[in-house]
């Protein structure tokens, strides 16, 4: 996208799904792309696929639940940089599971990678945003940042709280600007990489995930939305309907959304 020509950004969860349809989109205007993610065999085909002389890539494997992980990437980071006009904090897991049966093991796996890691990472990179000119951040939450929903408590939880944590930042001086992407459902790998209650990866492919929006699409959208500088990107049809009904109709919200499947 033009808009983005000549500037540096930083992709978390760039291995796959919206993630890596951002980075795709990206590459087609001249731009150097730092792409993150635990899955450092994923992110060296992807450099290698779209890397030409007018778009640098750089890999650099992280892990958002990891401390000494996200000090390394950033030494990393700040060895071949010295400012970021945007970040993108698209890294994140989603779950599968009932609350009354979810270990706290897996709440707090989903709170450290969506929200606590986010943030450190958010953290670290702050002196290069605060480098470039009109530095912005975009922040992918989700439509459960916005609502509950079965089977999501912790999920939902942590994306309210990355929600509360950048709304804040918006009405803050001197800060990088930012977006807060609302996704419904997006065709990716996220149902297969979700967790259940025990902590095991959920496997399947869910019916609502698989007829969602592309990861292509939804790319374009966050990216065109968040050039013109959007406090708010929503993504999605029937999901957005939702987000009304929860807020102005909440007794309606709720028994619309005990009933529908939650896979
Ligand atoms: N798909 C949807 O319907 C939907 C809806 C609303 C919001 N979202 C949000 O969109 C974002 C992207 O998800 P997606 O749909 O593209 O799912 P996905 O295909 O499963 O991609 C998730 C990305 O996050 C990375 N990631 C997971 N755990 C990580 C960790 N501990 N450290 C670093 N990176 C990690 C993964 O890379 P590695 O495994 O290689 O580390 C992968 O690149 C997430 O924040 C998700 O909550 C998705």
């Amino acid at each position: 996208m033009a808009h983005y020509s000549g500037k540096t950004v930083f992709v978390t969860g760039a291995s796959s799904g919206i993630g890596e349809a951002m980075v795709r989109n990206l590459a087609s205007s001249p731009c150097t792309i730092f792409i993150g993610a635990r899955s450092t065999d994923k992110l060296e085909s992807l450099k290698n696929e779209l890397e030409t002389n007018h778009v640098k890539i750089h890999a650099i494997p992280m892990d958002l639940s990891d401390s000494k992980s996200l000090v390394n990437a950033f030494n990393e980071l700040s060895r071949r940089t010295d400012r970021l006009d945007l970040l993108i904090n698209n890294g994140g897991i989603s779950q599968r599971g009932l609350a009354k049966d979810t270990e706290f093991s897996v709440v707090n796996r989903i709170m450290q990678v969506n929200f606590l890691g986010t943030i450190e990472w958010t953290t670290h990179c702050m002196p290069l945003l605060l480098k470039a000119n009109k530095a912005h951040i975009i922040a992918i939450s989700s439509v459960v940042g916005e609502y509950g929903f079965p089977l999501r408590s912790a999920y939902a939880a942590s994306k309210h709280a990355l929600k509360g944590y950048f709304q804040s930042m918006q009405l803050e001086p001197d800060s990088p600007s930012v977006s807060i992407v609302s996704p419904g459902r997006i065709t990716t790998n996220i149902s297969i990489n979700a967790l259940n209650s025990d902590g095991k990866k959920h496997g399947e492919m869910d019916a609502g995930q698989a007829g969602g929006v592309s990861a292509e699409k939804a790319a374009e959208k966050i990216l065109r939305r968040a050039a013109q500088r959007k406090n708010n990107i929503f993504i999605g049809s029937g999901e957005i309907v939702l987000l009304y009904i929860s807020r102005y109709l909440p007794p309606l919200y709720r028994r619309i959304a005990k009933n529908i499947s939650p896979n």
